[in-house]
């Protein structure tokens, strides 16, 4: 490859350790699109002649059909895709193959295929994300008035309604998809031309390139254009932010599904069993979803921890960043598919959410507010007598509405028979109407806002 300054090959230790195309292998789409813009624009800037890059964009496109048909073989002896690409290019074409990477370099090739690579991915987790988005919220537009417990430290909160939970979930995806076209607007510019890092004498076309290619502009420097790795980070960083929201949810899922709680049954499709315990579903999709987490964070600590000593401007180190990254947006793929296939399948029961969410004197809040509504106590003595009434409801172990009026009074005497009808669980989410809020009609309405927009795309 560089057999000039070179008298033997690399040793056997340094080919393994050196060699990227057991995983690069898989930017040879992007490094072939790439290479067809770079040779047009060197045909329209009379640097090769027209003849020249017939020939390579011809061989170029012999090429990818045999990498699309499993023909190819990649070889670790040429390191990387780009070597293993130029190097077939060549016994295809011969000589007009090496006219190729003028005014190029593999610094600012892999630069380039990267970018590709992570925007491609991008679009296609952008649409993932709002596939997960339209599966909750269409759940959520089913069960806006299906009332579960919310809860704050896992214990017993408030009332609220399945679909305001699932739609707090639609609201996560929302941002990430946001921080997602984000990444994907400042990555979108193109650093070919950059060459090995100061440039070309070569009388090319940088913004000519940068169009082909569906960049918005070339990058402006070229000593940041083949170090900069800020656009996987910004992307890892989506993706984990993203991660973790799934992983949450997959860790109510997991609660949800236990026989103590019963809130919802996973179907067949999204559990297993057990070898030894025949009575077992566990919810190995939302363990998995929750676990795998842990690999797209590794993927964020790991390329930071490797950029964050190197001197400008291309280090091999940077070779690094590919295995990582390729795994942590997989994953968060694979995640995203999961959850929205034990979404679609999931089969809440509103029979004992319903009772779960009176559980805890969940609708104290509501009695209090009714002590301030209606005797007019100032929040703070009302959240006193409640938490009085409370203690005795706990002390005979019933709920607050099995206690009678006189038991009531004994705390307060202004309460009336009319404290009764804030009690119950359907009341205090029908009573939540502030924007945003719990109360089904609002849940109802944030549903339909949510479908209306991801119909439009
Ligand atoms: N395989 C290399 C990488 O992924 C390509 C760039 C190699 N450049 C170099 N100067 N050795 O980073």
């Amino acid at each position: 490859m560089w057999g000039g300054r070179f008298a033997t090959g690399p040793g056997v230790i340094m080919e393994e350790i050196n060699a990227s195309i057991d995983f690069d292998k898989k930017l040879w789409r992007q490094d072939i699109r790439g290479s067809l813009a770079h040779a047009a624009m060197l045909a329209e800037t009379g640097i090769l002649t027209k003849e020249d890059v017939a020939t390579i964009t011809a061989g170029l496109k012999k090429v990818e059909g045999e990498i699309e048909s499993g023909a190819f073989t990649f070889s670790r002896a040429l390191e990387d895709v780009h070597m293993n690409i130029e190097s077939n290019l060549k016994d295809k074409i011969g000589l007009a193959a090496g006219r190729l990477h003028t005014a190029r370099s593999r610094n600012d090739q892999v630069a380039t295929d990267m970018r590709l690579w992570v925007r491609d991915t991008l679009d296609e987790i952008d649409g993932q994300m709002a596939d997960l988005q339209l599966a909750l919220a269409e759940k959520a537009d089913t069960y806006a008035g299906a009332v579960m417990p919310g809860f704050t430290h896992l214990q017993s909160a408030q009332p609220v309604t399945f679909g305001h939970h699932l739609l707090a979930y639609v609201e996560m995806l929302g941002r990430d998809r946001s921080r997602i076209r984000d990444a994907r607007a400042r990555l979108n510019e193109c650093p070919l031309g950059a060459a090995a890092l100061a440039g070309t004498s070569f009388p090319i076309d940088r913004h000519m390139t940068a169009k082909a290619l569906g960049f918005d502009r070339p990058t402006a420097n070229s000593l940041d254009s083949v170090s900069d790795r800020d656009f996987v980070l910004e992307t890892l960083s989506a993706a984990s932010i993203c991660a973790m929201h799934l992983s949450r949810f997959a860790e109510e899922i997991v609660l949800w599904s236990t026989p103590q709680f019963g809130f919802v049954r996973l179907s067949d499709a999204f559990s297993t069993g057990s070898s030894i315990m025949p009575q077992k579903r566990n919810p190995d999709a939302a363990e998995l979803v929750r676990g795998k987490a842990g690999r797209v964070f590794g993927a964020l600590q790991g390329l930071l921890t490797m950029m964050k000593g190197l001197p400008l401007t291309y280090s091999k180190d940077m070779q690094e960043d590919k295995e990582g990254t390729f795994d942590a947006l997989q994953t968060l793929s694979l995640c995203l598919a999961a959850t929205a296939g034990m979404v679609r399948d999931m089969q809440p029961d509103l029979k004992v959410m319903k009772k779960a969410a009176g559980l805890g004197y969940a609708t104290a809040t509501d009695l209090a507010d009714w002590l301030v509504r209606v005797l007019k106590m100032p929040f703070r003595d009302a959240h006193h007598v409640t938490g009085r009434l409370v203690g005795i409801a706990s002390e005979k172990k019933v709920g607050l509405e099995k206690l009678s009026l006189a038991e009531m009074q004994g705390v307060e005497p202004a309460i009336t028979e009319a404290v009764f009808a804030v009690l119950g669980v359907d009341q205090s989410v029908k009573s939540r109407v502030s924007y945003g809020g719990t109360a089904p009609a609002n849940v109802r309405k944030q549903a339909r806002r949510w479908l209306k927009q991801l119909a439009k795309g």
